[in-house]
């Protein structure tokens, strides 16, 4: 059986369809004073999936935490978690001394609740394995970046790839290998949430269709300092890629008064640029794990 929430009811039905799992909704009442009541189905089979994907991520780890315990109460004995979208993996050291290596905490604990995880382009920089931050049975780390690079041939002709950073190399290249495609990929400097300075390499860019991939855009900062490198070395068109549509709310506004063409993402963070749906990958990654969906043979 797969659980989901009211608010990614979509993403997690186009889960259940494709890996062929009944759902079934979990009833969330928020009191008035912010605590939460969750209803889970009265009586759950052995192997249960939880589709949650984690941005604006605080509230659903308590969710999180409530529904596996909950789940287990009522008969569930392995419990994956699908979480398209895996948060708080970008804080993965501690940067000044006292600061929270947030990662290694939330990774934890997601690891103490679920047998299995899923996720797609987890923000791993310092560790290798998504098993290293989340010590899981099994921890399963999907790409979405080939899915976007299918997507960005068919809107584009032969366009140049650029990451706006070194950490997106491995999906840049990723992308670019998929069709043969030529990438190029920035130094950034971050001084604050919304302070980035970027530089791009000598790349021969003047007339070029040329697509911004990253694994995710938040404030949109980044994407917009390499766009505007960019249309200064005359690129004739700039689009973005990303796998999680993360996007404050004045992102978008940003992008376009840039002059930036289109914006696609997957649908591992539910938003209106979703362009790629990740439900057929993400059901064949659970059919593929031992005993996730079925007993062991
Ligand atoms: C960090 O290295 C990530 O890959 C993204 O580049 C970053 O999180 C984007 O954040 P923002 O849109 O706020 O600049």
């Amino acid at each position: 059986m797969l659980l989901y929430f009211e608010d990614q009811r979509d993403a997690a039905l186009r889960l259940a369809h494709a890996a062929t799992l009944a759902a079934a909704c979990v009833e969330r009442h928020r009191f008035p004073d912010g605590e939460l009541r969750l209803r889970l189905p009265a009586k759950l089979p052995e192997r249960v999936t939880i589709y949650r994907s984690l941005n604006n991520p605080n509230e659903k780890l308590v969710e999180l935490l409530i529904a596996t315990q909950t789940a287990r109460s009522l008969g569930a004995r392995q419990l994956n978690l699908v979480a398209p979208y895996l948060a708080y993996m970008r804080q993965d050291m501690e940067f000044v001394p006292g600061e929270a290596v947030s990662q290694r905490v939330v990774g934890r604990f997601l690891a103490g609740l679920f047998d299995t995880i899923v996720t797609v382009d987890p923000h791993l920089h310092r560790v290798a394995t998504l098993q290293e931050a989340a010590p899981v049975k099994h921890a399963v780390v999907l790409t979405g970046a080939e899915a976007l690079s299918d997507l960005i041939v068919q809107r584009r002709n032969k366009p140049l790839l650029v990451g706006p950073d070194s950490e997106s190399e491995q999906w840049v290249a990723l992308a670019a290998a998929r069709h043969g495609l030529d990438y190029t990929v920035c130094n950034k400097v971050r001084s604050g949430d919304r302070e980035v300075a970027v530089a791009l390499p000598p790349t021969l860019v003047a007339g070029r269709a040329v697509v911004i991939l990253d694994d995710m855009a938040s404030t949109g900062h980044t994407v917009a300092a390499a766009a505007r490198l960019l249309r200064t070395a005359g690129a004739a068109s700039i689009d973005v890629a990303v796998t999680h549509a993360l996007f404050a709310p004045d992102a978008l506004d940003m992008l376009r008064a840039l002059g930036i063409d289109e914006v696609w993402s997957t649908d591992c963070v539910a938003h209106p640029t979703n362009a790629v749906n990740m439900a057929p990958m993400l059901a064949q990654a659970l059919r593929a794990i031992p005993g996730a969906l079925a007993p062991d043979a």
